[in-house]
């Protein structure tokens, strides 16, 4: 909805947020309001340093991958940059499809042109002349209004043979995704674009390698582009004071399920998860906290001092993944909700590699007895899920099956799902 796309009330004062700044303020479709409105000073800015300068920065300012990996964005674009293979690609990840994440959404919705600058400032940092935005089938209003951000940068000198009269090539080509969770992994999205089944492929060679079409390529996540603006405009030093030591930087999360105030949140790393719960408004009787989404890991009620960072739920033996919330209060029953995340992933499992193609099978089958009955019965079934977990863990190609029963490991060993 509209009011997704404004940063929720309760949150700190709107001269606190960086990356949302512009959103709900900016007019997404005038070029001339978002320069107005600072835009376009990044690119300046890179220009000024140069292609080494601009992967300094972000090494510097210790950012790293916010699709939900958080991979060190530097030394992935220092990697693509060196590749002697050519060219060089950009692939702007937009699939956004993890249950309950909606915050590149918002961004592009909200902020477009903010977009479009952080392809262009990352094409120009790994050597790329060509950028990919691969968006969720299920966007229209990005679609429409990246689409004509697009047309509007190209159409006054932002895109195109001499970028901001600098010398420099860039352009963006969409592609929309359809409707596959799959191909929002790097390598079947690649494939995607290539005109193939949206299957992963096997990692290594990783894309600053060999990624689209078999070149280096760069792939980084809608957030994680747009945090190279601010790290350019206020320098690395002042972007890597917020946040913690080892997650740097400012952080969208998005906050759903049993709450009075759901939508995207802007928080320093570090913040607690009692302290977004406060904001959102959680309602009473709180059971449960899903971090991470689909594939994260539960949290009780007890536990919402965990602090919001990547190591810090890491220690805590959950994720941080894209920065998913989903809050339940004791009126939702756990076990229907774990029936249906694992009805998710059998539906989209891509059913390239056994263990992921059967196991999301025999999770769902077992959970479904389990629905369908109760107690000690449950036992037999339970230790067959932690042998299928196991196996889909261990042998799975990529993520979604290396994944696929972490939320339910996690509510029977944390929550005591079945007792
Ligand atoms: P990954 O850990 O395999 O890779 C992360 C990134 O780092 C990739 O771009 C990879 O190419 C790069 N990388 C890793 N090792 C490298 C090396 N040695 N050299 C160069 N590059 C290297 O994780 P993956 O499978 O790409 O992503 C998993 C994450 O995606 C999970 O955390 C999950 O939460 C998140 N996810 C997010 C969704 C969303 O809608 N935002 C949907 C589904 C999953
Ligand atoms: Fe496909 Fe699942 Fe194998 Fe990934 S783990 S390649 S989604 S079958």
């Amino acid at each position: 909805s509209a009011a997704l796309a404004v940063p929720q009330a309760g949150q700190a004062g709107r001269e606190e947020l960086v990356l949302l700044s512009r959103v709900g303020v900016v007019d997404p479709a005038s070029l001339d309001d978002y320069r107005a409105q600072g835009g376009y000073t990044a690119l300046r800015q890179a220009f000024a340093i140069g292609p080494a300068g601009v992967i300094r920065e972000v090494t510097d300012a210790g950012l790293v991958g916010r699709g939900g990996a958080a991979f060190p964005t530097g030394r992935k674009w220092q990697a693509t940059a060196s590749g002697p293979d050519r060219p060089h690609y950009l692939v702007c990840n937009a699939d956004e499809s993890e249950p309950g994440t909606f915050k590149d959404r918002v961004v592009m919705e909200g902020d477009p042109y903010s977009l479009v600058e952080a392809m262009t400032i990352a094409g120009y940092a790994v050597g790329a002349h060509k950028g990919y935005l691969y968006l969720r089938g299920e966007y229209p209003r990005a679609l429409e209004r990246m689409e004509h951000a697009i047309g509007q940068a190209r159409a006054r000198g932002l895109l195109g043979d001499d970028v901001l009269g600098q010398g420099y090539a860039f352009d963006i080509e969409m592609r929309r995704g359809a409707g596959a969770y799959i191909c929002g992994e790097e390598t079947a999205l690649f494939n995607s674009i290539e005109g193939y089944r949206g299957e992963p492929r096997s990692k290594p060679p990783f894309p600053v390698e060999k990624g689209l079409f078999g070149k280096p390529t760069a792939e980084n996540n809608v957030e994680t582009l747009v945090n190279v603006l601010p790290i350019l405009t206020m320098g690395a030093q002042a972007y890597a004071a917020i946040g913690t030591g080892k997650s740097t930087g400012p952080k969208l999360f998005c906050v759903s399920g049993s709450v009075d105030r759901p939508g995207i949140y802007e928080l320093p790393f570090g913040a607690t998860l009692g302290e977004l719960l406060d904001l959102a408004g959680v309602r009473k009787r709180l059971r449960a906290v899903l971090l991470g989404g689909a594939a994260g890991g539960f949290v009780r009620p007890d536990e919402l001092d965990i602090p919001l960072t990547f190591e810090g739920t890491r220690e805590a033996g959950t994720t941080l993944g894209s920065g998913v919330v989903l809050a339940f209060d004791d009126t939702v029953p756990l076990p229907r909700l774990l029936l249906r995340i694992a009805e998710f992933f059998r539906d989209e499992s891509c059913g390239q590699c056994v263990p992921c193609r059967v196991g999301t099978v025999r999770q769902e089958e077992a959970l479904h007895r389990i629905v369908d009955r109760t107690g000690a019965e449950a036992a037999s079934d339970i230790a067959l899920l932690r042998e299928v977990g196991r196996a889909m863990k261990d042998a799975s190609i990529c993520g979604l099956g290396q994944t696929a029963w972490n939320a339910v490991e996690s509510a029977i060993d944390r929550l005591g799902a079945y007792e």
